[in-house]
């Protein structure tokens, strides 16, 4: 008896031999052996039923925007382009809004700010998908996807079971989640981020105490700027500090800011009386890794096509046909230089292939 054909709906797309430059916003070559489009919960059910599919290792790609791939990906890349934004629910303390992990992230931020659903309006322009949004906790001018979190859905890659994970289960941290853990416990690599939901608190409570942005209320003598306001601020802001992937490949951030005891910060501030640091609740400091890389001479220097842009010295460019191996070398030299002078570690913030 013939088997019947797939009808188009329940299809896989299935690519071979994919070129993944044009996928993560570094630019950084590599060859996916296969990839797979992740439309749907079942979409993933479907890969982990194929038999050929079904047992390989498991890349997630969504917008490639916190990614560096200094290989090709051995594993089978599902690239995440599930769709969909709804209000799922107006409260009287806030309102619920629903994305597809494919959605841009910031376009999701704009629409809710044309639907009149105000409180994303500080984490606009911020590159990648939404469901790249809580694997690394993103976070701009004083708020965290942590405080807008709802709930998500996932699928589990061993199991194809859909789940719904509440912020607890998230394991928020400062550019972390439990999706950057590996080990026991941890959800590196084991499940893939199909919808996001985030709570809008009413009334709005704007966050504006970052200091760029209370530079902008004084040049414009306006001290309560509307969120339409401050999302346009936050937007310019970003334009003249970071490049944009879409003309200079780049991840955002390279490392995340060192947090380190009050002993350790004023050990460097007495050396260093410049250093930019910020106090933290719990008596510790955050220090900024972007000054630290600026006072080690690294602005405008490169390795290869890999370089760390002039204006903002925690950014690593691709200046042109810049391999992974190239930004990975770059960044332990930038390393190393750091804790040849302060003696601190920084960590890399995006994710390495
Ligand atoms: N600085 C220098 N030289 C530099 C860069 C920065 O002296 O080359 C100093 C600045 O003068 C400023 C301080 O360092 O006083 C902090 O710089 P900035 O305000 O640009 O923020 P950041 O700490 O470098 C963080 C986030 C960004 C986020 C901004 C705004 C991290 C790792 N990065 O950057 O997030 O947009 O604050 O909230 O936490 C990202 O994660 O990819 C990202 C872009």
């Amino acid at each position: 008896m013939p088997s019947p054909l797939p009808s188009p709906l329940s299809a896989l797309t299935i690519e071979r031999g994919c070129k993944l430059r044009e996928l993560n916003s570094f630019g950084l070559p590599a060859l996916a052996h296969t990839l797979v489009r992740i439309r749907s919960d079942a979409d993933v059910r479907r890969v982990l039923d194929h038999p050929e599919l079904g047992r390989s290792p498991k890349l997630v790609l969504g917008g490639g925007s916190n990614l560096v791939l200094t290989r090709d990906p051995q594993a089978v890349v599902l690239r995440v382009e599930v769709m969909g934004r709804r209000l799922v629910e107006a409260r009287d303390d806030a309102w619920i809004v629903e994305f597809g992990a494919g959605e841009p992230w910031h376009d999701a931020v704009a629409w809710t700010l044309d639907q009149g659903w105000p409180g994303l309006e500080n984490l606009g322009l911020i590159p990648g998908t939404v469901g790249g949004a809580p694997v690394q906790n993103i976070g701009a001018y004083g708020i965290e996807l942590a405080d807008r979190f709802e709930s998500l859905d996932a699928v589990d890659l061993v199991t194809g079971r859909s789940v719904t994970l509440s912020a607890k289960a998230c394991a928020f941290g400062y550019r972390d989640s439990v999706f950057k853990q590996g080990g026991f416990g941890g959800l590196a690599g084991k499940s893939l981020i199909t919808r996001l939901r985030l709570r809008l608190p009413r009334p709005w409570q704007p966050v504006r105490g970052y200091l760029d942005l209370e530079r902008r209320m004084a040049e414009t003598g306006n001290p309560e700027p509307d969120a339409r306001t401050l999302f346009d601020w936050v937007c310019a802001i970003r334009r003249t500090k970071l490049p944009d992937p879409a003309l200079l490949g780049n991840v955002g951030s390279f490392f995340k800011n060192p947090i380190v005891s009050a002993e350790q910060c004023r050990d460097i501030t007495g050396r260093d009386p410049h250093l930019v640091h910020y106090p933290l609740p719990d008596g510790r400091y955050k220090l900024a890794a972007g000054w630290l890389i600026d006072a080690c001479g690294w602005k405008g220097k490169s390795i290869g096509g890999a370089g760390v842009y002039e204006r903002q010295a925690l950014v690593l460019v691709n200046r042109g046909g810049a391999t992974g191996a190239e930004v990975v070398m770059l960044a332990r030299a930038i390393q190393q230089s750091v804790y040849g002078r302060f003696g601190i570690r920084l960590e890399p913030e995006p994710v390495i292939v």
